[in-house]
């Protein structure tokens, strides 16, 4: 099965909430009025892939219905996703997101922080209203680990990391937040102790895999497809695993690596040479082969769960997150 199939397949049991939380942020774009509008219009028109509304939804009716309560959960859950992009982009100076151009390019990078504080804010506020105290504290430290990642990230750059380095930054940035939606999925939908903490680790590991196939795609994506740039990482100065596993293989150092940079910024060497290099030395295969084994891993907490189409669902995410081409 292609891979939007199989994202498709997994989303057809969840359709009818999914639309309820676009409700929710057509509601939030709504609210963005006067010399705002085209603010809001900007970055709450296109949607993305929609994966973590689908997870926490998907999470939320592995026993029972879903609690009315999850599609506005899972709006909140996209709103603050939204916001770390607006803010990811500024700090990371992207031009594209979701196939149209960011909000520093197209305003500045002011706009791009505070407008990112409006989104994280308003989910909040959503959020508090709701009354479901155990969910907001599992949101608010999960985007809490999230800022926490992209700043660590942010100052390792330019340097040489080691995998596990690597493995505990995406960890925070990425799937700390994915095996939150999760958890409060479960929650709303009353599961024990024991089953919110399996579909937590589900999470967990299908967010470290997810963040392993986004770097892949940066060196290997066809950007157009991807709709965000694609070969940019290592200009920024960030290593990932691809090419921590790339410079392992050749055995090349961090005076090597900070040389590469160089030559990049200076445009004396081009992206594609350097995913050439990545590839040349199994990085991407080694990226995908641990990929592989972290969506296996996913699955094999499912099957601590009650079996369910829900469950089978989320065992196509898992599959869908390493053939994803976007
Ligand atoms: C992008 O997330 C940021 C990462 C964690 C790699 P997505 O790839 O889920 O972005 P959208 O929501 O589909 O645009
Ligand atoms: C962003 O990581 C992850 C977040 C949690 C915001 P990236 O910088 O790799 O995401 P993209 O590639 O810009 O989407
Ligand atoms: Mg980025
Ligand atoms: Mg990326």
């Amino acid at each position: 099965m292609r891979s939007m199939e199989l994202l498709e397949n997994a989303q057809a049991l969840v359709k009818r909430e999914l639309v309820l939380t676009d409700n929710v942020l057509a509601q939030v774009r709504a609210e963005f009025q006067g010399t705002l509008r085209s603010l809001g219009d900007h970055v709450l028109s296109v949607s993305g892939k929609r994966l973590r509304p689908t997870i926490l939804l998907l999470s939320a009716r592995l026993r029972a219905q879903s609690h009315g309560m999850a599609p506005r959960v899972a709006a909140v859950v996209e709103l603050i996703h939204t916001a770390t992009l607006i803010h990811d982009d500024s700090i990371d100076e992207a031009q594209l997101r979701r196939g149209r151009s960011t909000v520093n390019v197209e305003w500045n990078h002011q706009v791009a922080t505070m407008l990112g504080d409006t989104l994280y804010l308003r989910a909040f506020e959503l959020l508090t209203e709701l009354g479901e105290d155990q969910v907001t504290v599992l949101l608010a430290r999960a985007s809490h680990t999230m800022s926490r990642g992209e700043l660590r990230e942010f100052l390792f750059r330019d340097n040489l990391i080691e995998e596990s380095t690597y493995l505990e930054l995406i960890w925070s940035k990425t799937a700390a937040f994915m095996g939150a939606c999760c958890h409060v999925g479960a929650i709303l939908g009353r599961l024990d102790e024991a089953e919110c903490q399996a579909i937590r680790q589900y999470g967990e590991k299908l967010g470290m895999a997810f963040q392993i196939v986004d770097d892949m795609l940066d060196y290997s994506a066809n950007a157009d497809r991807l709709g965000k740039e694609t070969l940019t990482d290592l200009r920024e100065g960030k290593m990932t695993l691809p090419l921590i596993a790339a410079l392992q293989s050749s055995g090349r150092d961090g005076d090597f690596l900070k040389e590469q940079i160089q030559l990049l910024r200076s445009g004396e060497l081009s992206g594609t040479e350097v995913a050439e290099f990545v590839g040349i030395h199994g990085g991407l295969h080694y990226a995908r082969d641990r990929a592989l084994s972290l969506t296996q891993d996913a699955k094999s907490c499912l099957s601590e769960l009650p079996e369910s189409e829900s469950r089978s669902s989320l065992e196509l995410i898992a599959d869908y997150v390493v053939k994803r081409e976007r």
